[in-house]
């Protein structure tokens, strides 16, 4: 790796210490949603954090736009979350949670209760995403089974909805190469909202497009066609990330939710990403004022720092459980790792920083900030749209006639050669910052990301 050529090289003596770091380790990892082969051909490693940035093995600063993977939302390198862990570490590393407890996971289920829209003040705990969606999925249709409605098994998703990798996600999951490979082995009884992306009638909206929110009816369609008699659940993220950050339109998901209790169907929202302070409030069910039935989170809700997740259940599904034989388990489910006493410390201590640095609440602030500097690459070469809401944003590319994927693609890696790092799904650039991000970054972000898109053919 020629560093000489990098820009953004720092002298950070921790960050040169990898610096001859042999590719041919490469091969083992079979990485995960990697081009592999392109990617060890010529690799992006990242050894160093702190603040907005990240440091590449050879020693050249990037920074952040998209707090890792939407996780690192009080910024890297976060001392008290380490110390936390640590200690927990030294103190206890492991005690079970099936017919046993530890102080801090009850400790952690309360403050998050505290942090919830209403009556979702009952936490089940995991290790991601992915494992809280198929948590609230089984717990949907566990529900419906404990009140006597057996039959509502089947499960709404939406297009291209982004769940997670487990069985139960990707079926509710409407993101075509994740299905595609697995379609006989889907979850049965499954179907799918139409998504609300439209770039006739949205293209530049500013915030959340107004067209649009009839398209949760449609939900009534697929009630009509199953009969609610059937239907356990619907599950949506409020707003779509991995798909391109996709919006709900204005009064979409109130809709969703109308719709939902006319019909004696749960609302789950995947927080995965929304959660913990993206939208300008702890969760977007309190931006948007949608209250769900269950709601997954994960991600920021360590800082990213140790893979943990929560399912925040209402308190009448938790209650639905709680009847029979007291000396029964009520819910046959449940991880080794839920509840791990590291993560419940590294969650208490990213909750204290949340609180301390009123982060939940900083995305709403930037926002207009961020809007601005989002909108301003509308009129860059190819650029078809730019969506934002609180500390989100996407900029869509026209595909490559022939090549889709291939133009952000470029953009993507050209950014990180430059020192910005962006996520590329698609055509679509989407960035989603630390919430510290101030708007020196800001500048410096969009700057690059601009000179990148109008140098990219
Ligand atoms: C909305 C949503 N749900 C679930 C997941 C899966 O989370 P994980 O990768 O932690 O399993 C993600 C990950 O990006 C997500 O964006």
């Amino acid at each position: 790796m020629n560093a000489k050529l990098s820009p953004g090289r720092s002298h950070d003596p921790k960050a040169r210490e990898h610096a001859d770091f042999n590719p041919g380790n490469l091969d083992a990892f079979w990485m995960p949603f990697t081009a592999n082969r392109h990617f060890k051909a010529k690799p992006r490693l990242l050894a160093r954090a702190e603040g907005m940035h990240y440091w590449t093995a050879d020693g050249r600063q990037i920074i952040d736009g998209v707090a890792g993977l939407w996780c690192v939302n009080a910024g890297h390198g976060r001392r008290e979350i380490a110390a936390a862990v640590a200690e927990q570490l030294t103190t206890m590393e492991y005690a079970p949670t099936f017919q046993m407890g530890h102080p801090i996971a009850f400790e952690l289920a309360n403050r998050l209760a505290e942090l919830a829209p209403p009556g979702l003040d009952r936490v089940f705990f995991t290790n991601s995403g992915s494992e809280s969606v198929d948590t609230a999925l089984k717990i949907a249709i566990a529900y419906q089974r404990a009140r006597g409605m057996s039959g509502k098994t089947r499960l709404i998703g939406r297009e291209k909805g982004y769940h997670g990798v487990g069985f139960g996600g990707v079926s509710v999951g409407g993101m075509v190469n994740n299905r595609k490979a697995f379609s006989s082995v889907m979850l049965p009884g499954v179907d799918h909202l139409p998504h609300t992306l439209d770039l006739e009638h949205n293209a530049f909206s500013r915030g959340l497009p107004h067209w649009g929110a009839h398209l949760a009816d449609a939900l009534e369609r697929l009630i009509a066609l199953h009969d609610a008699a059937t239907i356990a659940a619907v599950i949506v993220e409020p707003i779509s990330g991995s798909a391109g950050v996709i919006l709900p339109p204005l009064g979409y998901l109130k809709r969703l939710r109308e719709i939902c209790d006319k019909n004696d169907i749960l609302l789950i929202f995947d927080e995965v990403i929304t959660g913990f302070g993206r939208t300008g409030k702890p969760f977007a069910a309190q931006t948007f004022e949608v209250t769900p039935d269950l709601m997954t989170t994960a991600k920021g809700l360590t800082n990213g720092a140790i893979p943990m997740g929560a399912v925040f259940a209402h308190r009448k599904v938790h209650d639905a459980f709680m009847q029979g034989p007291e000396h029964l388990v009520e819910l046959f489910h449940g991880y080794t790792y839920s509840a791990h006493p590291a993560a419940c410390a590294a969650a208490l201590a990213t909750l204290d920083i949340y609180a301390r640095e009123d982060l939940l609440t900083r995305a709403a602030s930037i926002a207009p900030l961020w809007e601005n500097a989002v909108h301003a690459q509308k009129g860059l070469p190819h650029v078809i749209d730019v969506r934002n809401f609180g500390l989100i944003g996407a900029v869509e590319l026209e595909p490559r006639p022939g090549r889709p994927g291939t133009r952000a693609f470029e953009v993507f890696l050209e950014c990180f050669e430059r020192g910005v790092m962006v996520r590329q799904t698609g055509d679509i650039i989407a960035l989603s910052p630390p919430l510290i991000i101030e708007p020196a970054h800001i500048t410096q972000i969009f700057e690059v990301l601009g000179e990148v898109i109008r140098a990219t053919a």
